[in-house]
């Protein structure tokens, strides 16, 4: 039977008529002040960039713009094909094989993002009979993944390890995964991962820790969130991460144990129906490791630019969070005080993210500051005062 909401029309209208809705739905964001626009930047930009998120301002660092030129002079500008056909270089083999030992891990696998990597690790490590518990705050690709899954899919309050029991304990399905983000991308805090181990391992539960913000940040030398925890090559624990943060590139990779590793090969659609990493973003990620591991104080610098930032930015009256790792946010009063704020930080030669609903869990707006771990004292007190200056009002008492 069609499920129809309204009949169809008999005069059909003019072709173009079928995308008029896209037209109302802006204009409700617009009303909202959700508009979002791009902007193509310059290669020389002359603003400081406090909006992406090179962790340790590696991307353009001369010892990863060669590594992948010289991977793409060497291999070529694509991979060419799918990982398991032809899309796997020499170099994707030494990039899976240092970022495991990196990170303190069995087996790494690579991926072409952080989002591809979140979807194959949450499609292929569960099935109708898994309960996953996924963080209510957890980054948009782990909710995708939890979408695409075919498991009973339930969602914990956020940071809150004692929930995640009280679910695992009510369980109705055999196996079971709690998927976190080990750093909030909104507010920079970390996940209780120590706790939560102990509550999947008490449960015969497994643990998916997406480390996008804590690889290069967290842990010794930057070896990631899971190593900060002492979980580093847990038997129970996978862990993703992003190349594209930190290690100044593109692409992503999956963590663990090395018979997950051989499952996702065998079975993670993201990985088997996708042209493998460019080679020059996987000559850049394993240029920036081999730096990373040779000047393991960057993640230390960066920890600490953040928790300068984020005192001088309270020290300025304003709403800073309490940053676990490079991420500062301070807190707007609306959606388009945060938009105007950002365009005047613009103005005075300040690039800052700005986080309003629907990417804002709990509906708060938010200017979104990198702490580079490569930014001198003179830029960080540049980046407060401006900030502090175009604050617009209410910002103090934001939130
Ligand atoms: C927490 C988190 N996970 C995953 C991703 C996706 O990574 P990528 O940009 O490599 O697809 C991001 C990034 O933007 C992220 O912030």
């Amino acid at each position: 039977m069609v499920n129809r909401v309204a009949p169809a029309p008999s005069v059909p209208a003019a072709p173009g008529a079928v995308f008029d809705w896209l037209d109302e739905t802006a204009e409700q964001r617009a009303a909202a002040g959700l508009t979002r626009t791009l902007r193509s930047r310059p290669a020389d930009d002359p603003v400081l960039d406090l909006a992406g998120n090179d962790y340790l301002g590696l991307t353009r660092h001369p010892a990863v713009t060669r590594a992948a030129a010289d991977a793409a002079l060497r291999w070529g500008g694509g991979a060419t094909g799918s990982r398991l056909v032809t899309g796997t270089t020499a170099l994707h083999t030494e990039l899976e094989e240092e970022l495991a030992a990196f990170c303190g891990a069995e087996a790494a696998l690579v991926f072409s993002s952080g989002y591809t990597a979140n979807l194959a690790a949450l499609t292929a490590l569960t099935d109708p009979d898994t309960l996953i518990v996924s963080d209510a705050y957890n980054h948009a690709s782990l909710i995708d993944g939890c979408r695409l899954a075919r498991a009973d899919v339930h969602r914990a309050p956020h940071s809150d390890p004692r929930a995640v029991a009280d679910i695992l304990a009510g369980r109705a399905r055999r196996r079971a995964l709690v998927v976190t983000d080990s750093v909030f991308s909104v507010d920079g805090n970390a996940a209780p991962l120590a706790e939560l181990a102990t509550v999947t391992r008490r449960f015969g539960a497994a643990l998916l820790v997406d480390d996008a913000h804590g690889l290069g940040v967290l842990g010794p030398g930057g070896a990631g969130a899971p190593a900060a925890a002492g979980l580093a090559g847990a038997p129970d624990l996978v862990t993703t991460v992003t190349l594209s943060k930190s290690l100044g590139s593109q692409g992503g990779a999956v963590l663990g144990p090395r018979r997950v590793v051989r499952h996702l090969v065998e079975t993670a659609r993201t990985f088997i129906f996708d042209t493998g990493l460019a080679p020059a973003a996987t000559g850049a990620a394993l240029g920036a490791l081999r730096l990373l591991r040779a000047e393991p104080h960057r993640a230390d610098r960066a920890r600490e630019v953040a928790r300068t930032l984020a005192a001088r930015l309270t020290a300025a009256g304003l709403h800073a969070s309490t940053p676990d790792a490079a991420v500062v946010s301070v807190r707007a009063p609306g959606p388009e005080a945060a938009v105007a704020w950002a365009a005047d930080c613009r103005r005075a030669g300040l690039a800052v993210g700005c986080f309003r609903p629907p990417s804002v869990p709990d509906g708060v707006s938010r200017l979104r500051l990198t702490a580079r771990g490569d930014l001198t004292d003179t830029q960080i007190a540049d980046a407060v005062r401006i900030i502090a200056a175009t604050a617009p009002e209410g910002a103090e008492t934001a939130g």
